[in-house]
């Protein structure tokens, strides 16, 4: 028999990882980033928190209706509307429902966020248990800030979130201060003088704003923690959240050092879920990222080359196979059918609606015209793009450009706009700044930039150009965010620019009639 202990992996990436600026997915992306999850195998999915819109409760509720395997869990404040909304969209899970409730207990945040006594947290925090456990059996407390929390109230407020039936606590490193001898030290003291710890299972939660995420975690796991939450690619609020890849394979790799410690993570789904969700919220990975970034397993030194072709684990310490970096796919071309592509994509994680796949298809054969192979990657960034927007209201008919060294930059820009088709031209401080504006006159939206990055997506100068813009169409309006791949950047521009203006029509955007103008014929 087995004397292994599991080390539970709770993935909040649609959580605390959707959180961060810039990182927002569509309900249906979500919904696939959670399918994958659950190939590879994780133990628990936060999959949002379901008080903060619509959105997020219907998408919470739809990954508990559809998504089997893992534990679904909802996010809550110590608020009983948080906690009734959590409840209700995680019902469809069943008994595989959990509500995770959080409540600062750190000084600064009693003081100055709160403005409650200490008294009133303990109240709180046991009220809160208590009306959650109404929903479900599975109840997870986080006392915020935990790590700067004085360790005597600590102590307190977990044993009475014990004691009201959490059955899961988590100790955060809210804001990636804590060092890991700090922190694996609290989790030690915590476990030792609560009353009742046996009934709970610890979990860390940790942050990496000094870069200390993934050390932290590991930390806690060391000190006694069975539970750790993290992020894919370790997306998250700031620096972002711990990495789950990189705990889950510094675990498995040194077994030697973490005796006894095992995690069900099918390790081989690892590079696979690393690129949807990088595809889904827009994050290109730094080729240095530790696993899965191009260059994890990438030796360009002569002596490293030698070494690894005489004994791999000269220079390796991992199997790029064991992550899955396997043999890669054949490219497929122009000449690809809807078959190939259907199976590609379902091979990479995707599972699409006839519409969308409609929508990839098309604009995976206009890139295969000008391109001899499309990647992977290249899918991937054409999905990420095509299902980012849930409603085209303008969809980009044709762009031509004119720009020279000496002479000002021109756009000519068609839309289709439901049955008419609406055309401007119009000049800018550059060939992308033009477009934008043409767009603009067109649509009668005012759009400012507030960032813009492009990338290419595989190698070769016939690369597709994926450009990922943040924009902001009202003094204070929500920004809107969109992205594009095209062989040719300005065209990808132009796209992206227009999925932002989509995106914030779709989410409730208005302009009014006087400003739109129609420009052109049909
Ligand atoms: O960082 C944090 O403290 C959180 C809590 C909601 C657990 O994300
Ligand atoms: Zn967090």
């Amino acid at each position: 028999m087995s004397s292994d202990v599991r080390i539970q992996i709770f993935d909040t990436t649609l959580r605390d990882g959707e959180q961060c600026p810039g990182a927002a997915m569509t309900g249906r992306q979500k919904l696939d980033v959670a399918r994958q999850l659950a190939r590879l195998g994780v133990d628990i999915i936060e999959a949002g928190f379901p008080i903060a819109s619509r959105g997020d409760f219907d998408s919470v509720k739809e990954i508990a209706r559809t998504v089997r395997g893992p534990v679904i869990c909802g996010l809550a404040r110590c608020i009983n509307a948080d906690i009734d909304a959590a409840g209700a969209a995680v019902k469809p899970a069943g008994k595989q429902g959990r509500i995770h409730v959080f409540l600062g207990t750190s000084k600064i945040h009693r003081e100055f966020k709160l403005g409650k006594a200490s008294d009133e947290i303990l109240r709180l925090a046991t009220e809160g248990v208590r009306r959650a456990r109404k929903f479900t059996d599975n109840v997870e407390f986080s006392p915020e800030d935990a790590s700067r929390t004085e360790i005597d109230f600590l102590v307190e407020v977990v044993e009475a979130a014990i004691s009201a039936g959490a059955t899961t606590i988590n100790l955060p490193d809210t804001t990636g201060y804590a060092t890991p001898e700090e922190y694996g030290r609290m989790f030690a003291e915590v476990i030792a003088r609560v009353r009742g710890s046996a009934h709970a299972v610890f979990s860390t939660h940790c942050h990496n704003d000094l870069g200390l995420a993934v050390a932290n975690s590991l930390a806690a796991v060391h000190a006694g923690a069975r539970q750790v939450e993290c992020t894919v690619n370790g997306i998250g609020e700031r620096a972002g959240n711990a990495a789950l890849e990189e705990i889950v394979m510094a675990l498995h790799t040194r077994r030697d050092f973490y005796t006894h410690l095992t995690t069900g993570i099918h390790t081989r789904e690892i590079v696979r879920t690393s690129r949807l969700v990088s595809g889904a919220c827009g994050f290109p990975l730094p080729r240095n990222k530790a696993i899965v970034g191009l260059n994890a397993f990438a030796h360009s030194s002569g002596i490293h080359q030698d070494g690894i072709l005489k004994k791999r684990e000269t220079y390796e310490i991992m199997d790029p196979e064991e992550v899955g970096w396997g043999k890669t796919e054949l490219p497929l071309t122009k000449h690809s059918g809807r078959a190939a592509v259907i199976a590609r994509l379902k091979h990479l994680g995707y599972t699409l609606q006839p519409a969308e796949l409609q929508a990839v298809f098309a604009r995976f054969k206009e890139i295969g015209d000008r391109k001899k192979f499309v990647h992977d990657d290249d899918l991937v960034s054409l999905v990420g793009a095509q299902i980012h927007v849930a409603h085209e209201t303008y969809s980009l008919e044709n762009l031509t450009c004119r720009s020279g060294t000496n002479e000002k930059p021109l756009a000519t820009v068609t839309l289709r706009h439901g049955r008419k088709k609406l055309a401007a031209s119009g000049t800018g401080d550059g060939v992308v700044d033009a477009v934008m504006k043409t767009i603009d006159r067109i649509t009668g939206l005012k759009g400012h930039l507030l960032d813009y990055a492009v990338r290419a997506v595989t190698e070769g100068k016939d690369a597709v150009g994926e450009v990922s813009l943040n924009v902001r169409f009202e003094a204070k309006g929500e920004p809107a965010s969109g992205r594009a791949a095209a062989t040719d950047v300005i065209e990808s521009s132009g796209r992206a620019y227009l999925a932002a203006v989509n995106r914030w029509l779709a989410e409730g955007g208005r302009v009014s009639k006087k400003t739109r103008r129609t420009l052109a014929s049909p």
